[in-house]
């Protein structure tokens, strides 16, 4: 079942579905997938009636079996990631130094992730879908659920960012990242 479903939303190969607001998956480690779904799964996120968006993937998660929330997260781990449209516009070259100080120590020097402090890499998501997530961890749509400890690192982080032209910058370039 579980494959069909996933697709009309995050696309057959997990490259996502901008106009279903999906993101793009495929790629991503196993172990952050598998983490994600199980945070939809039990309520530590998509439960902000405001979020229309992580309310519907909330409702595909809490039905999901730990079997086939290990079996997925495997196959869209395996999917290559792919590159998508430019959508936001910014100073890329200020939000490269807006990362190297605030952002390096957690998801690493080429915003490929590091595991142990279970930050995902960013490159290679859509780039309206990178600024929708900084922008819910900041306003604290995301990230603020006692069960999500991961995710509460995150949302500290965004609060301290000055507003909607650090996040602009910041994703012009994480963008450009993945064009190399
Ligand atoms: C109705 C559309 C829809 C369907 C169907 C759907 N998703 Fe999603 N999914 C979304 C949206 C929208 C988001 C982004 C939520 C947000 O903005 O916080 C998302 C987010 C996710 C994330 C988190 C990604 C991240 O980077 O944090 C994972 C993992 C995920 N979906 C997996 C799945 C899997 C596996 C299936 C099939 C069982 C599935 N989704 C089916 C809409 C959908
Ligand atoms: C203290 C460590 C830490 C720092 C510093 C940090 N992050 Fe994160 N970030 C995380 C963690 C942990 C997650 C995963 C949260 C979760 O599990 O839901 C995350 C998730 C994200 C996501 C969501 C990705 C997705 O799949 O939905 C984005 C976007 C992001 N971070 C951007 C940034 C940016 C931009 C900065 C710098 C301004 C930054 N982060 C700094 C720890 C950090």
């Amino acid at each position: 079942m579980v494959e069909m479903d996933c697709s009309v939303c995050h696309g057959e190969r997990g490259e996502g579905r901008a106009e279903l607001k999906g993101p793009a998956l495929a790629g991503l480690p196993e172990w952050y997938l598998e983490a994600q779904l199980k945070k939809f799964r039990k309520h530590a996120r998509g439960i902000d009636p405001e979020d229309k968006s992580s309310v519907q993937m909330h409702a595909m998660a809490v039905v999901m079996k730990d079997e086939e929330i290990a079996r997925i997260s495997r196959l869209i781990s395996q999917f290559k990631r792919m590159p998508s449209a430019q959508t936001v516009f910014g100073n890329a070259l200020r939000g490269k130094s807006l990362f190297s100080a605030q952002c390096v120590s957690c998801h690493g020097p080429d915003a490929m992730g590091i595991k142990t402090q279970n930050a995902p890499p960013l490159v290679g998501y859509q780039d309206w879908y990178l600024k929708s997530q900084i922008e819910k961890f900041r306003r604290g749509s995301r990230g603020v659920h006692p069960l999500d400890t991961e995710g509460i690192e995150m949302h500290k982080v965004a609060k301290k960012l000055a507003g909607d032209q650090d996040i602009r910058d910041l994703v012009a370039f994480i963008a450009d990242l993945a064009e190399k």
